[in-house]
């Protein structure tokens, strides 16, 4: 019997076929997988990360709420092109405070992971209310109304505390003072000491300096809006990694 015969076997038993389909697949599964129990992390750790800050987050669900990400990627490729249009490639701890992730891979508009300070609030508030405006062939549709809509933000402690429990290193102390921070952040004539406490809690945890922008990013500075809340987190992402001084871990180093 020639192993074309003894194949034939296999496939006229449909439960012999099952049982060979698993085992095979479960080798499969096993080479991956098992990997993954005694490595200790799978994430490289890099100086600068650091949990959003209330106002940032804000802005991070009404990007969510309003789908961005279906014609915005958040991820980086390591290809050239990629890197010469965007930046430095993505690295995973870039989004590992991100539940869920935004990394998507529809690319109706361009990549927003190192959007942050390309811009100024001024151009953003610009483009949201009328994409037209700034860029004449665009096909983004505008977003006026988060100009209109005040943002409501009496839960965001709660959105913090949801997010440690996803094992994002919130403190208590930034859980307590949420709603403070957030106005702290979009307020530029907040007292010094609201602000300094907004930014020595975050920049804390992140051991570097300089990642949190305060202002008042929509131009409207009676109140909080969504749209505030939606340009503080584009002008953060991409910014908490040091790329001036980031080193890759060195593969042939790892054990
Ligand atoms: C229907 C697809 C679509 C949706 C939905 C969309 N965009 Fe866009 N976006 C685009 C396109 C196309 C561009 C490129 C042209 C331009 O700059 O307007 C763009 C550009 C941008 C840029 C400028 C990027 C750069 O590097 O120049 C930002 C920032 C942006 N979008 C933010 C958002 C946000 C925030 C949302 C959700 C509130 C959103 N977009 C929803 C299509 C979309």
């Amino acid at each position: 019997m020639g192993l074309f015969q003894k194949h034939q076997a296999l496939e006229r038993h449909s439960l012999l076929l099952t049982v060979g389909i698993l085992v095979v697949v479960a080798i499969g599964g096993l080479v991956e997988i098992a990997p993954l129990f005694y490595l200790e992390n799978t994430i490289e750790k890099v100086q600068g990360m650091r949990p959003y800050t209330p106002l940032e987050l804000a802005g991070r669900n009404i990007y969510i709420r309003e789908g961005c990400y279906t014609c915005h990627s958040q991820m980086v490729r390591p290809l050239r092109d990629e890197v010469e249009r965007y930046g430095h490639y993505s690295l995973a701890a870039e989004s590992m405070y991100d539940h869920p992730f935004q990394w998507g891979s529809k690319r109706t508009g361009p990549d927003l992971a190192r959007v942050g300070r390309k811009y100024s609030n001024e151009w953003h508030l610009d483009h949201m209310t009328n994409p037209r405006s700034v860029v004449p062939e665009s096909i983004m549709p505008p977003y006026a109304f988060l100009s209109d809509n005040t943002l409501h933000f009496d839960d965001i402690a709660d959105h913090l505390k949801t997010l440690r429990f996803e094992g994002v290193p919130y403190t208590d102390d930034m859980i307590e003072n949420a709603k403070a921070d957030l106005v702290a952040q979009v307020d530029p004539d907040a007292d010094y000491d609201s602000q300094d406490a907004l930014v020595a809690r975050y920049e804390e945890a992140s051991g570097r300096k300089g990642t949190i922008t305060i202002g008042d990013f929509d131009g409207d500075r009676t109140r909080v809006t969504e749209m505030d809340a939606v340009i503080a987190y584009l002008q953060m992402t991409g910014t908490l990694v040091d790329f001036s001084t980031y080193e890759a871990d060195d593969l042939s180093n790892r054990r």
